[in-house]
């Protein structure tokens, strides 16, 4: 679908109208993806890796980010061709740094790497706590820092950040993961404000439990309320870079409003919240990701 400025529409999946559109914010977004460049972090996970595929299908150029080199050789070698795979550990501030420099000059950045992160705080090491929120924040603070001066210079350019509806409603269990994705959360209405009518949009994608891949996925449980599909994240991702929209919540429309609730009452909603507490099982499954 063509939008009045000329930008392809996506047609998403997650739902429409409502309190969906109440939130729809104003701004033009990125167009045609053909042949523009874009930074994918976490592209060997599982959002990440869908994501790639998404743009990269789209026209994208894309960098393919993450630590584990396998992965990534895997995923470059299935898209055949205009892709860059640049491994980096973003933990490590330096790495962050030649990150961005390598990948200076894209017009997209889709920040998709994270850390669950998720336990009871008494038994999160001070180094796991440090090393999440390096992760999780602190690398996409850096990079967008980094890569935006240049799509102003060109006053075009598209941030992604992948939030969580964990950065809307806290729940026992996440205290850390909630920190982290309510720091993005604010960061990333800040900065869609900030630059609006540069040319440069931010948007942040905000996710329930996804299915089939990822983080949640990888568990092996199944959540007690409805679960979103990784394409519905994908499209939601392009819906944004296309629409500049501020922020997509992916979940049902319950949940979203659930949500959105929790965010303005967090002592009365905590009740309703139950069904969304990461359970103990998963955080045992989810040990090897600190
Ligand atoms: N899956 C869900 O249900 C869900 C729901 C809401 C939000 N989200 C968010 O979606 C995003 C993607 O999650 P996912 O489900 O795709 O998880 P995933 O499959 O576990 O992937 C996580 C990605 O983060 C990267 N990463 C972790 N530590 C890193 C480090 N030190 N340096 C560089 N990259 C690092 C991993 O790459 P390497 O291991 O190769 O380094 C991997 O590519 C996360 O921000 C997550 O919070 C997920």
């Amino acid at each position: 679908m063509e939008s009045s400025n000329g930008s392809k529409r996506t047609t998403s999946s997650y739902g429409r109208g409502g309190a969906h559109s109440l939130f729809r914010r104003s701004g033009r977004g990125l167009g045609d993806l053909t042949d523009r460049a874009a930074l994918v972090t976490g592209a060997s996970g599982g959002l990440g890796a869908a994501i790639a595929r998404r743009l990269h299908r789209e026209g994208a150029h894309v960098v393919l980010t993450g630590r584990r080199e396998g992965e990534l050789s895997a995923l470059d070698a299935e898209l055949g061709g205009k892709t860059r795979v640049v491994t980096a550990d973003l933990a490590r501030l330096e790495d962050v740094q030649r990150l961005a420099e390598q990948a200076d000059g894209v017009d997209i950045l889709v920040a998709s790497a994270g850390l669950p992160a998720n336990g009871d705080l008494a038994d999160l090491s001070v180094e796991g706590i440090a090393r999440a929120v390096d992760i999780n924040v602190r690398s996409t603070l850096v990079l967008i820092r980094m890569l935006v001066p240049r799509m102003l210079q060109l006053g075009s350019g598209h941030v992604v950040i992948v939030g969580s509806l964990a950065g809307i409603a806290s729940t026992p269990r996440s205290s850390i993961y909630n920190a982290s994705k309510f720091a993005l959360r604010g960061f990333g209405h800040a900065l869609h404000e900030e630059l609006r009518g540069s040319g440069v949009g931010v948007s942040l994608i905000s996710p329930t439990f996804v299915s089939e891949t990822g983080m949640w996925a990888d568990t092996g449980l199944r959540a007690h309320h409805a679960e979103v599909t990784p394409h519905q994240v994908v499209d939601a991702c392009v819906e944004a870079i296309h629409t500049n929209r501020a922020e997509i919540l992916v979940a049902p429309r319950t949940q979203r409003l659930g949500v959105r609730m929790a965010g303005l009452f967090p002592e009365l909603m905590q009740p309703v919240l139950r069904s969304s507490v990461v359970p103990p099982e998963a955080v045992a499954a989810q040990q090897r990701k600190r």
